[in-house]
Order: C-alpha cells, then sequence, then structure tokens
C-alpha cells in the first residue's frame, strides 16, 4: 500500500489512509536508545514489535481498555484510529529500574511498595524532562479530567499487563504509554505502541532480560529475545 508519508519517528512511519479516522503505522527495524545517541539497524525487530504490540492491543480491547489499535495489516503494519497524539511520555512501575534506580538510588531489582506513575514531556530537543501534575496544567498539555483519565487507564492497563505476563512467567518490571485525542470525536484513548521497546519484562525464574535493555546494555542479541517474548505470548489470553 503506497500513501502519503505524515510523520516518521525513530521506530515508526505513520501513513494516511483513505479513511481519514484510520492510519496505518509501519514499524521500521531501527533501534535507538539513550535519547538516540545509540543507534543500530536490527533486521526482524519491526516485525516482532507489530506482532508483540497487536497482540497486546488486542487483549487490552478485549479487557475493555479502549485503545487506538484496529487490525495487523501485514508483518510491519498495524491500522489504527486516528489520534492527535498527546506529548506526554507516562511512565507506570512496579519495580526499580532504570532512571527510577539511578536517580533515587534504589537497587535495580527492589519491587515498589505501590506502583508509580510518571509524567515526562515528550520533547527531544528538551531530553523529555519528567513533569508533574501542575506543569502538564500550566503548558496546557491536558487538563483535570484528561489528567484523572490517564491515570485511571494508566493503572488499569498495568492491572491486565501484569496479569498477562505473570501468566507467561514474566515480570512487568516498568512500562511507558502514550495517549491520544480521537480525530473523530476528541476522547483520549491509549495510542502509540506497547512492546518490548517500551516495557521493561524479565522472566520470573531467572531475571533475565527480556526487552530493549539487552540492546541499551549490549547483553544479547534483540531478535532473539524478542522472538522468545513474542512465542511466549502466543499462549497468552
Ligand atoms: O529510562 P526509564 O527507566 O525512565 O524508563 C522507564 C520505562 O519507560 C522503560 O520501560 C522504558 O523502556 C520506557 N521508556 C520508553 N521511551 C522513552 C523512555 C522510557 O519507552 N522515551
Amino acid at each position: 500500500m503506497s500513501s502519503q508519508m505524515l510523520y516518521e519517528g525513530k521506530a515508526k512511519k505513520i501513513f494516511k489512509t483513505e479513511d481519514p479516522s484510520t492510519l496505518l503505522v509501519r514499524y521500521k527495524d531501527d533501534a535507538t536508545a539513550f535519547n538516540g545517541k545509540k543507534k543500530a539497524v536490527i533486521p526482524g525487530k519491526g516485525r516482532l514489535n507489530n506482532l508483540i504490540s497487536s497482540k497486546l492491543f488486542d487483549v487490552l480491547n478485549r479487557k475493555g481498555i479502549n485503545n487506538h489499535f484496529v487490525k495487523r495489516l501485514s508483518d510491519n503494519e498495524q491500522l489504527v484510529k486516528a489520534v492527535e497524539i498527546i506529548p506526554l511520555e507516562v511512565v507506570v512501575r512496579n519495580i526499580a529500574a532504570g532512571s527510577l534506580s539511578r536517580r533515587l538510588g534504589i537497587e535495580e531489582g527492589t519491587p515498589l511498595k505501590r506502583s508509580i506513575i510518571e509524567f515526562y514531556f515528550k520533547d527531544d530537543a528538551l531530553g523529555d524532562p519528567m513533569i508533574n501534575d501542575d506543569h502538564i496544567r500550566m503548558m496546557d498539555i491536558a487538563d483535570d479530567s484528561d489528567l484523572v483519565q490517564i491515570r485511571q487507564t494508566a493503572q488499569d492497563v498495568n492491572r491486565v499487563l501484569k496479569e498477562i505476563f505473570d501468566g507467561i512467567g514474566v515480570l512487568l518490571v516498568d512500562f511507558k504509554l502514550e495517549f491520544g485525542k480521537l480525530k473523530s470525536n476528541g476522547g483520549i484513548v491509549l495510542a502509540d505502541e506497547i512492546s518490548p521497546d517500551t516495557c521493561r519484562l524479565w522472566d520470573k525464574a531467572t531475571h533475565e532480560k527480556l526487552d530493549k535493555d539487552v540492546f541499551r546494555q549490549d547483553i544479547g542479541d534483540l531478535p532473539q529475545v524478542y522472538e522468545k517474548l513474542l512465542e511466549r505470548l502466543e499462549d497468552a489470553q
């Protein structure tokens, strides 16, 4: 299918479709980390993230968590509802790792008493700084009722994803979500992707990393690790 590209990000390209209420997302094989400072092309990554993200969005839809996913179109492509992305990265954490461990000196792997939600302002030039509800309202990124909905949905997604991953012997350490406003009616829905690029996932028994940290830290073969995760997810309900 050839049509006009609307946007190219680090990991995906977005194209118009004949229907203005939908968009085509094509997952790329490009891998980036540390705000684009580390880059590689990893053949097969786009397919794996598309298949994993499609599976997770489909389960979330079936569990009543509205999201932009319509259907998978091919190995690398999915059809989604057209949204305007809210420039927020919503990070949910269950176990200390990554920037939380670095900032607060909490040892990686420490379970958190309660899950934590953090907001980052999506802005490459600023390096995606962490912001709070007051900054979000001050900058008109979202209003009070949007924030209530975003927090509630992030918690609901956490509950459903933890259940899915628990069922396949995987710990959901943390993950990042993005939300968008539907072009059709302005309603807020979960958007972007949910994949091992955007989640930390550890094998429950061995704590082996099954996510993009294998690329960030050069500690494994990314396609092999993602393929293993996809195989496990195929059994998930
Ligand atoms: O780096 P940090 O520990 O803050 O990341 C938390 C979670 O958010 C990780 O699962 C990471 O993969 C995800 N994330 C992301 N995109 C970013 C920043 C973080 O998917 N730009």
